[in-house]
């Protein structure tokens, strides 16, 4: 059945903001840092209980919570018709180490919000609704990230992902094990179901929408990107004896390939994003000359073409700047650029326009779980602004109406593709 204007428009004011931002700080305190921001890693105890708060939620608006074979949780809201595919919105409680309040929790948050909206306005739909929050988004501990939606998509991943070992050494199944054991009695959701539509709310995490005074980002796609973890092998030795011109020392190796790899992305356009955000020397003591280096390369560019062209010669490069050490160059996650399929778009712009916030379109620089959805059911994603476009950083902010008017026209759009 097709919902009205009226119809939108009533679910759009039922939206509350200060729920909206209440639900944000009690998820905030779990993993709260002295900075004001969030440190929850995929399935640490932080995460485990925000989880269990979202389930809590879930059951108050009563609402089935059921969870796949990766994690990713799923709060559901009947509709009219229990065989027609659902549509979905959702995103991630999992942080960066040192995250914000906002980076994921928004995206689940608004999708709670919307449940609360569309019961204030007495709205059902005939497809149900669902509220997903992916598991390991961040990927900072156990790599590579938008884990949850790939292996959700791509059922062959998941022996992968499950034994994928983490910083701190402990496997990806293990802990799971425990946010299963903690989670009780709980329904199964098998992986690949078919959706109707997936539409993901985020603050924008660049400056775009602030500096153009726009509070609603039609997001049009997301960049491409190529993951690679690099390990350069020397050989340990004595850093007061051995003789400068006879060490394999993985460190300088791997310096020089950091530089090189720099140069080789720099880019007059600015189009090229490449990023070695970690570097670890083993056995990291003053004394020994470094016998291992392992090092991330997060590369990331929305021309297909320039970002083959360049990620093709990332493997080159540091053989040729691996001096007298060994190097290996392992590619772990790669994405084409994703478009997002137009008639969401013009859905998200119309409830933009209804909710009265202005609105333009972006591509999105960082990745999403809507990447993955948008390979099974048309996809789109809302953007909010973020102050100063700050994010994976405990100083990210975003403010209360900026979120609400998010939420609007998400309830607006996952209850237009629901009817
Ligand atoms: C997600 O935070 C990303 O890596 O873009
Ligand atoms: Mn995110
Ligand atoms: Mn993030």
């Amino acid at each position: 059945m097709a919902l009205t204007d009226a119809d939108l428009t009533r679910i759009a004011e039922a939206v509350d903001e200060d729920r909206l931002w209440r639900m944000h700080m009690e998820m905030a305190a779990f993993g709260a840092t002295p900075k004001g921001g969030v440190c929850r890693e995929a399935l640490t105890p932080e995460d485990v209980q925000a989880r269990l708060l979202l389930a809590k939620w879930a059951a108050e608006l009563n609402c089935d919570v059921s969870v796949d074979a990766i994690g990713n949780m799923f709060i559901r809201r009947p509709g009219t018709d229990p065989d027609a595919d659902p549509v979905a919105t959702g995103s991630h409680l999992d942080s960066q180490p040192t995250g914000g309040k906002f980076d994921g929790a928004y995206g689940v948050l608004a999708g709670i919000e919307m449940l609360h909206a569309l019961d204030a306005a007495g709205v059902t739909t005939t497809r149900p609704i669902e509220v997903i929050n992916f598991t390991n988004e961040e990927g900072g501990r156990f790599q590579p990230g938008v884990m949850g939606s790939q292996v959700f998509i791509r059922p062959d991943e998941l022996e992968r992902m499950l034994n994928v070992v983490g910083a701190d050494g402990v496997v990806l199944k293990d802990a799971l094990a425990v946010y299963r054991a903690e989670a009780g009695d709980i329904g199964e959701k098998p992986l690949n179901t078919p959706y109707a539509g997936f539409l993901e709310a985020h603050i924008e995490q660049a400056p775009k929408l602030e500096e153009t005074g726009n509070t609603i980002g039609v997001v049009t796609g997301i960049q491409g990107s190529r993951k690679y973890l690099v390990t350069v092998t020397g050989e340990e030795a004595h850093s007061g004896t051995m003789p400068m011109r006879r060490r394999k020392d993985a460190v300088l190796a791997a310096s020089n390939m950091v530089v090189g790899l720099h140069r080789l992305m720099e880019d007059p356009v600015d189009l090229t994003r490449f990023n070695v955000g970690r570097f670890q020397a083993y056995p990291g003591a003053p004394s020994v000359v470094p016998g291992e280096v392992r090092f991330s390369i997060d590369f990331r560019c929305p021309d297909d073409g320039l970002r083959e062209a360049l990620g093709g010669q990332i493997s080159g490069l540091c053989q040729a700047l691996a001096g007298p050490c060994a190097v290996d160059v392992q590619e772990i996650q790669r994405s084409e650029t994703t478009p997002f399929d137009p008639a969401v778009m013009e859905s998200v712009r119309k409830a933009a326009a209804r909710a009265g916030a202005p609105s333009m379109d972006l591509l999105s620089g960082a990745g999403h779980d809507a990447r993955n959805m948008a390979r099974i059911c048309p996809t789109g994603m809302v953007f909010v602004p973020c102050k100063d476009g700050i994010s994976h950083n405990e100083a990210e902010s975003a403010t209360a109406p900026d979120l609400a008017a998010g939420a609007r026209v998400v309830a607006q759009t996952v209850a237009e593709m629901a009817g």
